[in-house]
């Protein structure tokens, strides 16, 4: 495994916090997970996600919007909206509804495509392609640069290198002095990344490379020291990554999960399968833990975000 710091690092480094040392990964054994004891109490929660399953209409429910355009995923679930009053007729009702839903997927096209991508992502997407990876998406790019750029996020750890569309993103946002640790089972993705990092300007000093199993990795990274957490590896995997992820975050910090809408089938009921549960699992979880503040952004195949609280 490359990039493992030695243990003069270990004890007194905190990654986001300096701004002149890579973030600790000691050698450390794999322990039980340290979690905040903490309650945030006060904020309502919702006890399921009712995007899982909901396929039905409500008088106070929009229909599932379902896009005009195939790459466009539907929409996570209904939206909830005021009761519409009583028209002339039901046709009308429905009619305004519709022209409604039209204008919501007209704003989800534009917001996709709104920060327009350079040659060098382009390029990494090429990349990506000729080697069956699949990046995040356009406008997925554009949000992770933004949350990179607003938290100023120093210390950063993504999930599933792949072609490093999402690394440029990340490092795009962060400051200079802020180092991304990326994790990917395949040392080949990894030297795409690099290369794409490098035509993109970011030196191999911006970036430690993990290659490896992430739920082994994980464990060994320090708690409460990253400022943002990518998640786009296994999906089967990411109850899990979530919960690591959780762990590493300083308050404040946020975790990004990206796919969470799988092209539709994680909200479509007839799908049993695991990629799908484990995803409704996580969507479960995020909404459900009041340590967090969730925001699900419809953004290429679904970005659910959130961000720890205290
Ligand atoms: C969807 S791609 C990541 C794409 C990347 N975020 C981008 O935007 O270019 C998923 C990556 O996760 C890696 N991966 C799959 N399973 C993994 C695991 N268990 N641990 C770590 N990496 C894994 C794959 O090798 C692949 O490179």
């Amino acid at each position: 495994m490359r990039g493992t710091d030695d243990a003069s690092r270990r004890s007194t480094h905190r990654p986001g916090r300096s701004t002149a040392r890579i973030p600790v990964y000691p050698r450390v054994p794999t322990g039980p997970l340290r979690l905040p004891s903490t309650s945030f109490a006060g904020r309502p929660r919702v006890p399921e996600d009712p995007g899982a399953a909901e396929a039905t209409t409500t008088p106070h429910t929009l229909p599932r919007l379902v896009s005009a355009d195939p790459a466009l995923p539907p929409d996570a679930g209904s939206v909830p909206v005021e009761p519409v009053p009583p028209g002339p007729g039901d046709g009308d009702v429905r009619d305004d509804r519709d022209q409604d839903a039209g204008e919501r997927e007209r704003l989800r096209a534009r917001a996709e495509h709104f920060s327009p991508e350079d040659e060098v992502l382009a390029a990494a997407r090429e990349r990506a392609a000729e080697h069956g990876i699949v990046p995040v998406g356009v406008g997925a790019a554009a949000a992770l640069t933004f949350l990179a750029a607003a938290g100023r996020a120093r210390a950063v750890v993504e999930i599933g290198t792949g072609a490093g569309v999402g690394t440029i993103s990340l490092l795009r946002g962060m400051p200079r002095e802020g180092l991304l640790t990326s994790i990917d089972t395949e040392v080949s993705h990894q030297r795409l990344t690099r290369v794409s990092c490098a035509e993109a300007g970011f030196g191999s000093g911006r970036v430690r490379m993990i290659t490896g199993r992430a739920l082994e990795v994980l464990p060994r990274l320090s708690d409460s020291a990253y400022d943002l957490v990518l998640v786009d590896a296994a999906t089967v995997e990411y109850p899990l990554y979530l919960t690591e992820a959780i762990r590493l975050l300083r308050p404040g910090g946020v975790v990004v999960l990206d796919n969470v809408c799988w092209t539709g089938r994680v909200t479509d009921p007839a799908r049993r399968d695991a990629i799908s549960a484990a995803l409704r699992e996580t969507v479960r979880m995020v909404r459900t833990d009041e340590r967090l503040a969730p925001l699900l952004l419809p953004l290429s195949d679904g970005l659910l975000c959130a961000s720890l609280l205290g």
